[in-house]
């Protein structure tokens, strides 16, 4: 069986940053699931139905420019609310996760719904007003034209979403460690996240 590592949590917690160093530091493949949904939402805002711009996606998707924006995040929020979306998108994620050599995903269910059966899973948090203040400063430096309680509104409104929808909903899993990193830098939060792991590994 392969090592997974689960890492779940609402908007802009740290779950991709943790996510690209744990990967890192123990030699792990990394998957963003989130970039699925983004994909499958900038597909849907350029005319395509939910389901078939899920089913029909392609790798090349993954890598649009836009995948970052404020409209393309609240148009993945939307179609994953979607039970037909989330299914079409299941095998691949969890392909992943088999992957030899181990695998940490990150998301909303991956603790949950995509690898039950993951060796750690980290629900990784933190307030409203950090979570935020950190997504406006990584669109401004990006060039976006938004403004801390426009990144704010957006943030609540889609965790609401994801987490009242019926499939899949965000919640940590019943097993998963919470790591509330609103008082702490990357570097402690990536720290707390290996030691977790690697009491994991024996
Ligand atoms: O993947 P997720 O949306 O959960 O968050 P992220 O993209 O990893 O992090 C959002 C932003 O917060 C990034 O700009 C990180 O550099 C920053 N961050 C931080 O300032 N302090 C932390 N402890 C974790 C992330
Ligand atoms: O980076 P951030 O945490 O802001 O968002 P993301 O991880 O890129 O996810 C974008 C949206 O995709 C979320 O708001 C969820 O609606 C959806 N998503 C999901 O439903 N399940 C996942 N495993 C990953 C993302």
């Amino acid at each position: 069986m392969s090592f997974t590592v689960a890492i779940d949590g609402p908007a802009a917690a740290g779950k991709g940053t943790i996510s690209k160093a744990v990967a890192e530091r123990f030699g792990l493949a990394h998957l963003d699931t989130g970039l699925l949904y983004r994909a499958t939402g900038a597909r849907v805002l350029d005319g395509l139905k939910p389901l078939a711009a899920a089913e029909t996606l392609q790798a090349d998707d993954l890598k649009r420019d836009d995948l970052r924006t404020g409209d393309v995040a609240r148009a993945a929020s939307q179609v994953a609310a979607i039970p037909e979306v989330r299914a079409a998108l299941v095998a691949f994620q969890r392909a992943f996760a088999q992957r030899q050599g181990g695998a940490v995903l990150d998301g909303r269910d991956i603790g949950t719904v995509i690898c039950p059966e993951a060796a750690v899973k980290l629900y990784v948090t933190a307030s409203d007003n950090v979570r935020a203040d950190r997504r406006y400063r990584e669109m401004k430096a990006s060039g976006m034209d938004v403004t801390p309680e426009s990144v704010l509104a957006d943030l609540r409104e889609r965790d609401a979403r994801d987490s009242v929808r019926v499939a899949a909903p965000m919640k940590p899993a019943e097993d998963a460690v919470v790591l509330d990193t609103s008082l702490m830098s990357i570097d402690d939060a990536v720290a707390r996240a290996v030691a977790i792991i690697q009491a994991a590994m024996g």
